[in-house]
């Protein structure tokens, strides 16, 4: 009998499924027939065409008769061009070209007619998920994914870079020259060229993005053009905490899937999709449901600049991932989950001309224009977002202070020390505490509590939007490192409350 398997993987979703790669031969039959069956997509399928001319030109010869390949389970539909090199390796093993053990391998890579083996998507998430299971596993990998086996400790990673060289991963004196080597991670931060010291005057918005980075609370500003909303989005990033190892391997995971090969996110993301963009691309989905924008940004920041010019259909598909964390595609019938914890930072003009309430410049918009205009996000979407802030333009006399402003690094030690005083009480930003956990650790004074009552009152507000109030006020309180929230910090919460009226 000729047959032979190997071990490989695919990635449904976040999530991995192992596959058997089986080979059986029929060298009897007389006529020359290469199927793959186990519901491959057209790209597997496409395969046997590159395992076809790779394994020739290799030096192999391709096996006579009736060689069939089957990716088991067959009950679930598989995608990826990832299968080509283990298909081959099954062959090789089958027709006795290789003879090797090769049960505790796992085997990745995409072949190119001439024996190249090429990188692959999903890398850091396989070997992660399939290291994690089986302590004894070994892989073998294109060389274009070797940064992404820097997450893998106790397991050997090969790394190759043509089919030939599969001879001497099993040659115990010449696989050390294909370990997988990658760069140490850099926990050390390359300095970003933006900094808020940039930043003129603005000390409202600076304080609200402070607090907003702090409690990793969602921010909208609006504001006429010119008045630094933008400015001030792209420079958040720089006053984040630094990641910690598992959000880097989380994210890096979902940069992988994306198809970003050997990029190891040490970074917090600013995504910046442009408002003419497809709900696939901000949600995720497409024929091969990838990871969107909302799950790129995870660990880090979604800026959507002039966010009511997004369409109505992308705006209200955020309303899961802001409420849940993550969010769920499905297409035919492929489901899947991605993380998508971002902080959601959105900038807008009042109107549609930009200059309604503005000091210096005449509006030219109709009533309905504007109030069209402040319709396009809905309630629901609006009642996520914890901080809202007018942004004046500065003024002239304010450009020319020469004394210095503030930077990023100063305004970063305070965000940092009070993000790790929120983890240690809740495990999580106040950002993210939903109704119960508020309940549970945002406590009152009777007399801050009255006060909060009464503004509550004033203003009208809802119970989200009281609780919105209770983070941020949690959050100014974290900042200066006090336990206790004083009605100074309720009446400064109180200012970054906004509503959906302009
Ligand atoms: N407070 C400030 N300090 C220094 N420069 C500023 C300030 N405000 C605005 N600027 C300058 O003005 C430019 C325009 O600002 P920015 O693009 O951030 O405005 P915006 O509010 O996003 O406007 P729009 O509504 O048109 O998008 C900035 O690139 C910067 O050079
Ligand atoms: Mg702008
Ligand atoms: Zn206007």
């Amino acid at each position: 009998m000729k047959y032979s398997k190997v071990n490989s993987a695919y990635v449904s979703g976040f999530e991995v499924k192992p596959i058997i790669v089986e080979v059986d031969i029929n060298s009897k039959a007389t006529q020359q027939i290469f199927k793959i069956v186990g519901m491959p997509s057209t790209a597997i399928l496409e395969s046997q065409k590159r395992v076809f001319s790779a394994i020739r030109n290799s030096g192999f010869t391709f096996p006579n008769g009736n060689v069939t390949v089957n990716l088991a389970p067959s009950n679930i539909k598989k995608q990826g061009t990832h299968f080509d090199l283990p298909i081959a390796v099954s062959i090789l093993l089958a027709s006795k070209q290789l003879n090797f053990d090769i049960n505790n391998y796992y085997i990745f890579g995409e072949i190119g007619l001439n024996g190249e083996i090429r990188g692959v998507p999903g890398i850091t998430l396989l070997l992660l998920d399939i290291a994690n299971k089986n302590k004894n596993t070994k892989f073998i990998i294109p060389k274009e994914n070797e940064e992404e086996a820097v997450f893998i400790k106790n397991n050997d990673v090969f790394v190759i870079e043509k089919l030939i060289d599969i001879i001497n991963i099993f040659n115990i004196e010449k696989n050390k020259m294909y370990k997988a080597n990658p760069k140490k991670i850099e926990y050390e931060k390359v300095e970003s060229s933006l900094n808020f010291s940039e930043i003129k005057g603005q000390y409202f918005a600076k304080r609200a993005a402070e607090i907003a980075a702090a409690g990793f609370h969602n921010l909208l500003m609006t504001g006429s053009p010119g008045s630094g909303k933008t400015m001030i989005a792209r420079r958040i990033p720089t006053i984040l905490p630094e990641m910690t190892h598992e959000e880097m391997i989380e994210s890096t995971k979902i940069y992988s899937i994306y198809g970003f090969l050997n990029k190891v996110i040490n970074k917090r993301p600013f995504r910046s999709p442009h408002h003419s963009a497809s709900t696939a691309s901000i949600i995720g989905g497409g024929a091969d449901s990838k990871p969107g924008e909302v799950s790129l940004a995870n660990n880090g920041i979604l800026f959507l600049d002039e966010f009511p010019e997004f369409r109505t259909d992308v705006i209200e598909s955020l309303r899961q991932p802001l409420e849940d964390g993550f969010v769920t595609i499905s297409r035919a019938k492929l489901i899947a989950t991605y993380p998508a914890k971002f902080m959601l930072v959105a900038a807008q003009n009042p109107c549609p001309c930009g200059y309604y309430s503005d000091n210096e410049h005449e509006c030219s918009c109709s009533l309905n224009q504007i109030l069209n205009y402040n319709k396009k996000v809905s309630g629901p979407i609006y009642d996520r977002i914890d901080i809202r802030i007018k942004v004046p333009r500065v003024k002239i006399d304010e450009m020319f202070v020469s004394s210095s402003e503030e930077t990023s690094q100063a305004i970063k030690k305070r965000v940092e020390k009070a993000s790790l005083i929120q983890i240690k009480r809740q495990g999580k930003l106040n950002g993210k505490l939903d109704q119960k956990e508020i309940k549970k650790y945002i406590k009152l004074d009777s007399k801050v509590e009255s006060f909060l009552k009464n503004g509550a009152k004033k203003f009208k507000m809802t119970g989200r939007g009281i609780n919105r109030i209770l983070k941020i006020s949690r959050t100014i309180a974290d900042l200066k490192g006090l336990e206790k929230i004083t009605i100074e910090d309720i009446a400064e919460a109180f200012q970054f409350r906004g509503d959906n009226n302009i």
